[in-house]
């Protein structure tokens, strides 16, 4: 009896230390991410790796119990490349899952080789709306937005102040066309008309033409979409031609965010709408913007916090798994079913997997985009054209 239960013993000892051996054999979930590090975009890039790793770390390094391997791209915001860019991460690197990109135009190519592979995508900024709409795909997620939904909310806030003729200038691509339709299309429901749209070609930033057609046109307001280095340059150079004081600038959000330095006194009072302000006065926002900038000694903006929820979306779908991404249907449909709790305010995706979130209004004060108002309270994206 006692030499049986000795053995038994000695059996269940054997079984534990294979399967912790076993569990420390796992190799590390490797994540690709393909960004713009180069580019008017690089800063975009920079801030998103930036918030997904600071996810990671929070979680002592791992997800679901497992290691994380990086794999980096720089996508330098070039459609022309970025089939080659993501086949590198799928397979030379034999990514487990890809995170990317900033670049609507980017995205749609990587999205669709992540449809013919079957690899999981997050995208954590590039709002092209194909990608949760006639592109959509049971692997493809987002944690950032669609391009209708700041143009959408935007043109709601302009309609509402009254604004009645109103111009647009953008990038001639995907996220700034697409932006501006989600604009129009608020903006005339809300009484408004459209005279005008103006655009050059990506990432272009020679604007004195089209700023010289504004101050003949007179509109009432201006709506513009630009990012980055771009929206840096349109700012300054609409105070610079003596607009800002005749004829009201709301953009996105995007115009504003990540760019406040720079643009110094240019961006003072300018409104605009995003799904994320710098003083979203709850725990959780406080929590995330304290421990970015200790980390990383500079203040987190929209990007950095769609980094950090897109790992958040990835360990919602690990955990569903215990960290075996093999199982690759049971750790989508957890991604599909996670309420994300997010610094911009918990949200949960549309069946086309795009977050349903609000619209804050945003008024620039210092350096921050300051919360004033919601534009739109849990704004969907209506995913047209997406079959799953
Ligand atoms: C886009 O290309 O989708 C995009 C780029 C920068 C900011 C927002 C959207």
């Amino acid at each position: 009896m006692t030499f049986r239960r000795t053995l038994a013993a000695a059996a269940l000892a054997a079984l534990v230390a294979t399967s912790s051996a076993h569990a420390q054999a796992q190799p590390p979930i490797k994540v690709g991410l393909m960004l713009p590090y180069t580019g008017t975009f690089a800063a975009l890039g920079d801030m998103i790796e930036k918030g997904f790793r600071l996810y990671v770390e929070e979680q002592g390094g791992k997800l679901a119990g497992r290691e994380i391997q990086y794999f980096k791209v720089d996508d330098e915001s070039d459609p022309a490349k970025a089939t080659d860019n993501v086949n590198k991460l799928i397979k030379r690197d034999n990514v487990d899952v890809l995170v990317g990109t900033v670049h609507s135009g980017v995205a749609l190519a990587m999205a669709k080789v992540a449809k013919e592979t079957g690899t999981p995508l997050i995208v954590p900024n590039a709002g092209a709306d194909a990608i949760t709409g006639p592109g959509c795909a049971k692997n493809i997620f987002r944690s950032s937005f669609s391009n209708w939904q700041p143009g959408y909310s935007t043109g709601v806030v302009a309609a509402q102040k009254g604004y009645k003729r109103a111009m647009t200038i953008t990038w001639n691509y995907a996220a700034g066309n697409e932006t501006v339709k989600g604009f129009t299309e608020a903006f005339e429901k809300g009484g408004g008309k459209v005279i005008k749209d103006l655009t050059l070609p990506f990432p272009n930033v020679e604007f004195q033409a089209l700023l010289t057609e504004i101050a003949a046109q007179k509109p009432d307001v201006v709506f513009a979409f630009f990012a980055g280095g771009g929206a840096v340059k349109f700012v300054k150079d609409y105070d610079a031609a003596g607009l800002k004081k005749t004829i009201p600038l709301v953009g996105s959000g995007f115009l504003t965010d990540g760019t406040l330095e720079a643009q110094g006194a240019s961006a003072q009072g300018l409104i605009t709408t995003l799904h994320y302000g710098d003083e979203i006065n709850t725990p959780r926002n406080t929590a995330f913007r304290n421990k970015f900038a200790v980390t990383y000694k500079v203040n987190p903006d929209v990007y950095a916090m769609q980094g950090y929820d897109a790992a958040q979306m990835l360990a919602a779908g690990l955990n569903a798994v215990k960290g075996d991404v093999k199982q690759k249907d049971a750790m989508l449909a957890a991604m599909r079913k996670a309420t994300i709790d997010s610094p911009r305010g918990k949200f949960t995706l549309s069946p086309q997997h795009n977050p349903t979130q609000d619209f804050y209004i945003r008024e620039v004060k210092g350096n921050y985009n300051v919360v004033t108002g919601v534009a739109v309270k849990a704004l969907a994206d209506p995913g047209r054209g997406c079959r799953m």
